[in-house]
C-alpha cells in the first residue's frame, strides 16, 4: 500500500478511481463480526437475576447472567436529566478491565430521579418524566415507552452477547463449542492480531417499533437515510476509522470516523440511540421497509404486519455496553440529547465561516503571498490560507522547510495585514530522524505508542520511519500541549491555526492503513480498545494546546479522523473526495448525517481532492459549498492548479458571485453556530428534522436546511438546465428564490430552470435573515459593515429572526459582551429588539431592510429608536415588485428600534 501511495502521487496517472477493496475487511473477514452476526435471534441465554435487584433514588442494578455459560454480569438502568436512559453492562470480577470512552462525553451525566412502577419476579417498570422502561428477565429486554406508545426495544431480538474475558482453553482442553478460527488470534493479509486477552466482543440489538427511516453512524461515503445490511446482503455499516485511499460512494465501508449514534424517525415520533464504545463497531440496519421479513417482534407489538420498523444491531470487538437511548420526541429533541452527552461546538472564530484556500502545497512564501494578491486582483474574497505537509523541514512537525520557508512571521505578517490568517497541517506520526526534536523528546521520555512486546511502535507515513504520539498518557498529553507554544512553534503568531490529519491513525504499513490493534497505550490499553477515539484524544490536545498559546482566542482545528465528541474541538471535512459530480452530489448527505451526529462544522474539499474538474463542475461545486458549514478548496498535490481567479471571465464571476453570496449570509452562520452552542441545534439540517411529520422528505438529502431560514439544493449533474426541488412545509409555507425573490408555495415538487449563473437556495417566509451585503476582500474588512436585512413575509405578512454579534474572536461573549437581537416583522412593523439582556460595543448599523412579499402600495416608513427618535424613511420597490426596500433606516443595530410602513 505504502508504495502504491507513493507511486501514485508520484504520477499524475490516476485517472481511474477505485478503493482497493483488498485493504479493508468485510464483516466475513472479522472474527468477532462474523460471531456476532452468527447470534441466532429469538433465543437469548441472558437472563436477570432479579432477586439481586438493588434500586437507588437514580438507578436500578441487577445481575445479568450467560445462563449457557454462567459467566455474571452486572447491570444497571439509569435516568438522565432531558429525557435519556442508560444502560450499561460490565463484566463482574473481569479477568482484564473493559475499556470506557474517556474523551467522547462532556463531563458527568446529570442523573435524574427513576420511579418504581412495578416490580415482580418477572419484570420491573420504572418511570422518568413522561418515559417509562420495563424491564424483563428472562430473557433479558428492555422497552421504553414514551408516553404510553413503545418506541424501542432493546435486546428484543435476542442478540445481546457479552463475550466475557477468559483463559485461552489449553490445547486438547475440551470446549463447549467450536469457536471461530479467529477469536483467539487473527490473521488478515500480511498481518496478524495476537489478540492477548482473547475474544471480548459486545452485542446488542435495538428496535424502533414503527420508524420509518433511520439516520446517523457517519461516517461513510453514503445517502443520508441508512440502508438495510444483513447477511448475503450489504455489508454493516462499519465504524473504524480508516485511511481509506479513493474511497467509494453508496458504501458501508468504514472511512475516516466514527460516531455511533443512530436516529430512528417517523412523522409521529423520532427516538435515538447513543452507542458509547470506542473498538471498531460494526451495525447492521434492517428496515421493515425495504421488504425483508420483519421480526417477529414488531409484529407482535404493533399487531399489524404493514406497521414499518427499523432494527439496528450494534456489534463493538472490546469494551463495555453501555449505551444511552434519547427518547425523543422529536428529531430535534433527540439531536438536543445527544448533545447534552458528548457537548456541542464552541463558538468558532469569524473568518472560520468565510472562505479557506488550500492546496497540496502551496510552494513557498511567495506562492502564498501572490495567491492571496490575486484574489484581491480579481476582487474574490478569500481568508485563510493553508499550508499541507510541504511547508515542513522534511515532514518534521512543528519545522519549517528553512528553504521555501524562511521567513514564516514575515509572510504571517503578510496575510494578517490584509486582515488573512493561516492554518498549517500538524499530523500525529513523527519521523524517527535522531536530531529531530520531537523524536527524540518522545524516546527519552517515552511519548510513544508501543508493540505488544512495549518497544517504540514504528510504522510508516508521510515521512517515512514514524512513531505515534500516545495521547492517552497526560504526560504526552501535557508535552503536545506545549508544542503549540510560540516560543516552541517558532515563526507561528496567535492568527495560525491548526489542521490535524492522518489521525485515524493512518499507518501506511499497518493492516488496514491503521494502528496494530494490539499496540499498547499508557494505562495498559490495547489500541483495540481505545482506536475510534485516537483522534479524538489528538484534537483535544491541540485544541487545548491552542486555548493556552492564545488564552483569549477561540481556537480553529480540523481534524480528519474524528469520533463522538470531536465537535467540542474541532471541525471536520470529509477527507479524500474526486473531482467527480457523485462527490460533489454526496457532500450534502456526509454533512447532513455528521449534523446529526452532532458535527455541524463539516465541509467537502471543494472541486474534489483528487483529479482535476472540469470548470462546469468547479463551479457548481462552489455554488453548492457555500451552503456547508466548512468552505475550503482543497486539492491533491498531482492536480493542476484551479485557485479560482485562473479561469475565464464567465466562471471568475460565477465564482465569485457564489463566493460573495457567503460572504452575505456570514451574520446568519455565525448566529447559527451561536445558536448551536447554547442550544445544540445542528447548524445545517436535513429536510425531516424541520418538518418531521412530512412523510415526504424521510429521503431528501440533496437539499439542506441552513438554520431555519435556508433551503439550499446541490445540482450536482452536469449540464443541467433544471433543478427539481422539494419545497416542504405545506401550501402556507412560503419560499423565496434567494437570489430574484420568486416567490414558490409549498408543498410539492418545482422545476427551477437553472444556467450556469443560478444557485438554488430560497429563503423561507416568515424567516429573517440578517446579511452584509458590502463585497470585501476578506470577512475581516467587513465586521463595521452595515447589515442589510432580508425579511421574507409569509402567508400571513410576518417574519421572525435573529441576529448575534461579538468581537468575533475572543471568549469576551462568556462574560456578555454581545448581543443577541429578536427581528421582528408583523402588522406592517419590523422591530429589533434585544433577547438576551447583554450589550456590545459595535458601529455595526442597518443599512437596509429588504421585505419580500411586501404589502403593495407603501410609500415610505418611520423609524423610532431612543437616540434618533421618529425618522421618515424613503421606500422603494424593485422594478419586478418583488421586493420592497426601506432605505437608510441609518439606526445602529446595539440599540432597539422600530420601521412602520406606512
Ligand atoms: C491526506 C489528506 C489530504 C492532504 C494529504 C497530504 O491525504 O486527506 O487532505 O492533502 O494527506 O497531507
Amino acid at each position: 500500500m505504502a508504495l502504491r501511495r507513493i507511486l501514485i502521487t508520484a504520477s499524475s496517472l490516476y485517472f481511474c478511481l477505485a478503493v482497493d477493496k483488498n485493504n479493508f475487511k468485510t464483516c466475513d473477514q472479522s472474527s468477532f463480526c462474523r460471531r456476532l452476526r452468527n447470534v441466532k435471534p429469538d433465543n437469548s441465554k441472558y437472563e436477570l437475576d432479579l432477586s439481586s435487584l438493588q434500586v437507588t433514588d437514580d438507578s436500578i442494578e441487577a445481575k445479568l447472567v450467560n445462563t449457557e455459560v454462567g459467566a455474571q454480569f452486572k447491570f444497571s438502568l439509569t435516568a438522565i436529566n432531558g429525557n435519556i436512559f442508560r444502560v450499561q453492562v460490565d463484566e463482574v470480577n473481569p479477568l482484564y478491565t473493559r475499556y470506557r470512552p474517556q474523551f467522547a462525553l462532556n463531563g458527568e451525566v446529570q442523573l435524574a430521579k427513576l420511579q418504581i412502577l412495578d416490580r415482580n419476579k418477572d419484570s420491573v417498570t420504572a418511570q422518568y418524566a413522561d418515559n417509562k422502561a420495563v424491564i424483563s428477565a428472562r430473557p433479558f429486554k428492555i422497552d421504553f415507552f414514551k408516553k404510553d406508545s413503545l418506541v424501542s426495544v432493546v435486546n428484543g431480538r435476542g442478540l445481546f452477547t457479552f463475550e466475557h474475558y477468559r483463559k485461552k482453553p489449553a490445547e486438547g482442553e475440551a470446549e463447549q463449542a467450536p469457536e471461530d478460527p479467529g477469536a483467539w488470534e487473527e490473521n488478515f493479509k500480511s498481518h496478524h492480531d495476537s489478540k492477548p486477552k482473547g475474544p471480548s466482543a459486545v452485542g446488542l440489538d435495538v428496535t424502533f417499533p414503527g420508524a420509518l427511516r433511520a439516520y446517523g453512524l457517519p461516517e461513510h461515503g453514503d445517502r443520508l437515510p441508512l440502508r438495510t445490511t444483513g447477511p448475503g446482503g450489504v455489508d454493516p455499516y462499519r465504524l473504524y476509522n480508516l485511511d481509506v485511499f479513493e474511497y467509494e460512494l453508496d458504501s458501508t465501508m468504514a472511512i475516516y470516523g466514527s460516531v455511533p449514534v443512530v436516529h430512528a424517525h417517523s412523522p409521529k415520533h423520532t427516538v435515538g440511540v447513543f452507542w458509547h464504545n470506542a473498538a471498531e463497531t460494526w451495525v447492521d440496519i434492517n428496515n421493515s421497509k425495504d421488504g425483508n421479513v420483519m421480526s417477529s417482534l414488531v409484529n407482535l407489538v404493533s399487531g399489524s404486519k404493514s406497521e414499518s420498523s427499523v432494527e439496528a444491531h450494534f456489534m463493538s470487538e472490546s469494551g463495555v455496553v453501555d449505551l444511552f437511548v434519547l427518547m425523543g420526541p422529536s428529531p430535534r429533541d433527540t439531536v438536543r440529547q445527544y448533545a447534552s452527552l458528548t457537548g456541542v461546538a464552541p463558538l468558532p472564530q469569524y473568518f472560520t465561516l468565510a472562505y479557506h484556500q488550500c492546496r497540496w502545497n502551496y510552494n513557498d512564501e511567495d506562492d502564498v503571498t501572490s495567491v492571496v494578491e490575486n484574489f484581491d486582483a480579481h476582487d474574490m474574497p478569500v481568508d485563510i490560507m493553508w499550508l499541507d505537509i510541504e511547508y515542513t523541514d522534511g515532514k518534521k512537525y512543528f519545522t519549517w522547510d528553512k528553504i521555501k520557508f524562511p521567513h514564516p512571521d514575515v509572510m504571517i505578517g503578510n496575510l494578517t495585514s490584509t486582515g488573512r490568517k493561516l492554518v498549517v497541517i500538524i499530523d500525529p506520526h513523527i519521523k524517527r530522524e535522531s536530531g529531530y526534536f520531537l523524536h527524540e523528546d518522545a524516546l527519552a521520555n517515552d511519548y510513544y505508542v508501543k508493540t505488544k512486546e512495549g518497544n517504540v511502535y514504528e510504522g510508516w507515513c508521510w515521512p517515512g520511519s514514524s512513531s505515534y504520539l500516545d495521547f492517552y498518557d497526560p504526560r504526552t498529553f501535557d508535552y503536545y500541549k506545549g508544542l503549540y507554544a510560540l516560543d516552541k512553534f517558532v515563526g507561528t503568531t496567535n492568527d495560525v491555526n491548526i489542521w490535524n490529519d492522518m489521525n485515524e491513525p493512518s499507518v501506511f504499513n499497518g493492516p488496514e492503513i491503521t494502528m496494530p490493534k494490539d499496540c499498547l497505550h499508557y494505562g495498559g490499553w490495547e489500541h483495540r480498545d481505545i482506536h475510534n477515539e485516537y483522534p479524538l484524544a489528538q484534537s483535544t490536545a491541540t485544541f487545548q494546546g491552542l486555548l493556552e498559546r492564545s488564552p483569549n482566542r477561540r481556537p480553529f482545528i480540523l481534524t480528519r479522523g474524528h469520533f463522538a465528541g470531536t465537535q467540542r474541538s474541532a471541525a471536520i471535512w470529509t477527507g479524500d473526495n474526486a473531482a467527480e459530480w457523485s462527490h460533489l452530489a454526496i457532500s450534502y448527505p456526509m454533512c447532513l448525517s455528521e449534523a446529526l451526529g452532532g458535527i455541524s462544522f463539516c465541509g467537502a474539499d471543494v472541486g474534489g481532492f483528487f483529479n482535476n474538474p472540469d470548470v462546469e463542475l468547479l463551479q457548481r461545486w462552489y455554488q453548492a459549498a457555500i451552503w456547508l458549514p466548512f468552505f475550503r478548496a482543497h486539492a491533491h498535490i498531482d492536480t493542476r492548479r484551479r485557485e479560482p481567479y485562473l479561469f475565464n471571465e464567465d466562471v471568475r464571476n460565477r465564482i465569485r458571485a457564489a463566493l460573495r453570496l457567503r460572504y452575505a449570509h456570514l451574520p446568519l452562520w455565525y448566529t447559527l453556530f451561536w445558536e448551536h452552542e447554547t442550544t445544540g441545534d445542528p447548524v445545517i439540517r436535513p429536510l425531516f428534522y424541520s418538518y418531521p411529520s412530512d412523510e415526504n422528505v424521510v429521503d431528501i438529502d440533496s437539499e439542506l436546511l441552513v438554520g431555519d431560514s435556508v433551503l439550499a439544493k446541490a445540482i450536482s449533474e452536469a449540464g443541467a438546465s433544471t433543478a427539481s426541488v422539494y419545497l416542504p412545509g405545506g401550501s402556507d409555507e412560503y419560499w423565496y428564490d434567494v437570489e430574484d425573490f420568486k416567490l414558490y408555495r409549498g408543498t410539492g415538487n418545482f422545476n427551477i430552470p437553472v444556467t450556469l449563473d443560478k444557485m438554488v437556495a430560497f429563503y423561507r417566509g416568515g424567516s429573517i435573515i440578517p446579511r452584509k451585503d458590502r463585497p470585501r476582500r476578506a470577512s475581516s474588512l467587513m465586521h463595521e459593515d452595515p447589515y442589510t436585512l432580508y425579511v421574507a413575509l409569509d402567508s400571513k405578512g410576518s417574519a421572525s429572526g435573529r441576529l448575534y454579534v461579538d468581537d468575533r474572536e475572543s471568549y469576551g461573549y462568556k462574560n456578555g459582551k454581545y448581543l443577541y437581537l429578536h427581528l421582528r416583522f408583523e402588522n406592517g412593523q419590523f422591530s429589533s429588539s434585544p433577547i438576551d439582556k447583554t450589550d456590545y460595543p459595535t458601529k455595526e448599523w442597518v443599512e437596509r431592510v429588504v421585505i419580500l412579499g411586501a404589502p403593495k402600495g407603501t410609500v415610505g416608513a418611520n423609524l423610532s429608536s431612543r437616540s434618533m427618535g421618529t425618522v421618515r424613511l424613503e421606500t422603494s420597490y424593485s422594478d419586478d415588485g418583488r421586493a420592497l426596500v426601506v432605505r437608510k433606516p441609518g439606526v445602529s443595530i446595539r440599540e432597539a428600534f422600530t420601521i412602520k410602513l406606512n
